[in-house]
């Protein structure tokens, strides 16, 4: 073993952060990245995300210091901390690299490969932050699939405390404590997760506004009314219908029927009303209508 290899269940000290791809969610992992104290390099192919995205972290950084939940001092020390580039190159330091690019197999497993070939026998982690592809499928195109981890942030993240992280069959204890131990410095709550479609999230939230739906579609109650149910009644912050207008009404769908041919059970068959919806154009709040109507937010 070289100087740079350590063994499979070690954890690794994590100095530098790459993350790959600056949309939605990249922009959002290299925000909480820089201000937990990493130096981060943010890369993109497109120069317009990277800008872009760096315009976001600064605003939402802003907003942070208005509410007085962060100082210029941090803003400073998150900018001076944070890099973009388009060039995969200037990546080749860091211990993690956080992968957020569009949710396609055969492009995850094109950036692994290609990290890997960066940096042959050095030691690093790569975590991806799929929501809804296997992580050892993914880890396949890996030489250390041991060192192959789903971080699975949720947006915005610079808000949401959750992340989801979630196994590969192969990933190796040390993996997963130098995960967790990231996730809690960028103050996330981590929770780990066996990578099983839908993995713990998706599969409960899921489940949740499917049934909604099917109760909207038997008349049981209002959308609004059934919203109101699970707010006032189980202190959600937002109702299941609600979220899935949010969401997209067409990307559930895609998700209910994953989890439907996947896991094989009934509860998660799409309603009737979640494809006709679809097909009438109700995708939720992109196309104005879903559940409510998204100018007059009326339910139905
Ligand atoms: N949007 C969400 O709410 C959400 C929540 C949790 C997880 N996710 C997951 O996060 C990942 C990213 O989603 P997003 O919404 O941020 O997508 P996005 O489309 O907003 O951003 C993806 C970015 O990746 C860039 N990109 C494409 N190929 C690249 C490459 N080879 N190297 C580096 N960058 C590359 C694109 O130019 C784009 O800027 C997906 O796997 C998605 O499933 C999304």
């Amino acid at each position: 073993m070289s100087a740079t290899e350590t063994a499979p269940t070690d954890t690794l000290k994590i100095e530098t952060i790459a993350v790959l791809g600056a949309g939605t969610m990249g922009h959002g992992i290299a925000q909480v990245a820089a201000l937990a104290g990493y130096p981060v390099v943010m890369r993109d192919l497109e120069r317009d995300a990277l800008r872009r995205g760096v315009q976001s972290i600064e605003r939402n950084i802003r907003k942070g210091i208005e509410r007085g939940k962060l100082t210029e001092e941090d803003f400073d020390l998150a900018m001076q901390r944070l890099r973009g580039t388009t060039h995969l190159e200037e990546t080749l330091g860091a211990d993690l690299f956080i992968e957020a690019a569009p949710e396609v197999l055969e492009l995850k497993q094109e950036i692994l490969r290609s990290v890997e070939a960066l940096r042959p026998g050095r030691a690093f982690i790569f975590a991806t932050n799929t929501s809804s592809l296997s992580i050892t499928e993914i880890a396949r195109a890996s030489q250390h699939p041991e060192r192959v981890i789903g971080m699975h942030f949720f947006n915005p993240v610079h808000i949401m405390r959750l992340l989801e992280i979630v196994l590969g069959r192969e990933t190796s204890e040390g993996t997963l404590e130098t995960a967790r131990e990231v996730g809690r410095r960028m103050k996330k709550e981590p929770i780990t997760v066996r990578d099983v479609p839908g993995f713990a999230s998706s599969r409960l939230g899921v489940a949740f506004g499917l049934e909604a739906m099917r109760m909207v579609e038997q008349g049981v109650a209002s959308a609004r009314d059934i919203d109101t149910a699970m707010e006032l009644g189980y202190n959600h912050p937002m109702g299941p219908l609600r979220l899935t207008d949010l969401v997209g009404l067409d990307v559930r769908l895609r998700i209910a029927e994953y989890l439907h041919q996947t896991l094989g059970t009934e509860n998660f068959r799409p309603p009737e009303i979640l494809r006709r919806m679809v097909e009438e154009g109700k995708l939720g709040k992109k196309s104005g209508e879903g559940f409510y109507h998204w100018n007059k937010d009326e339910s139905i």
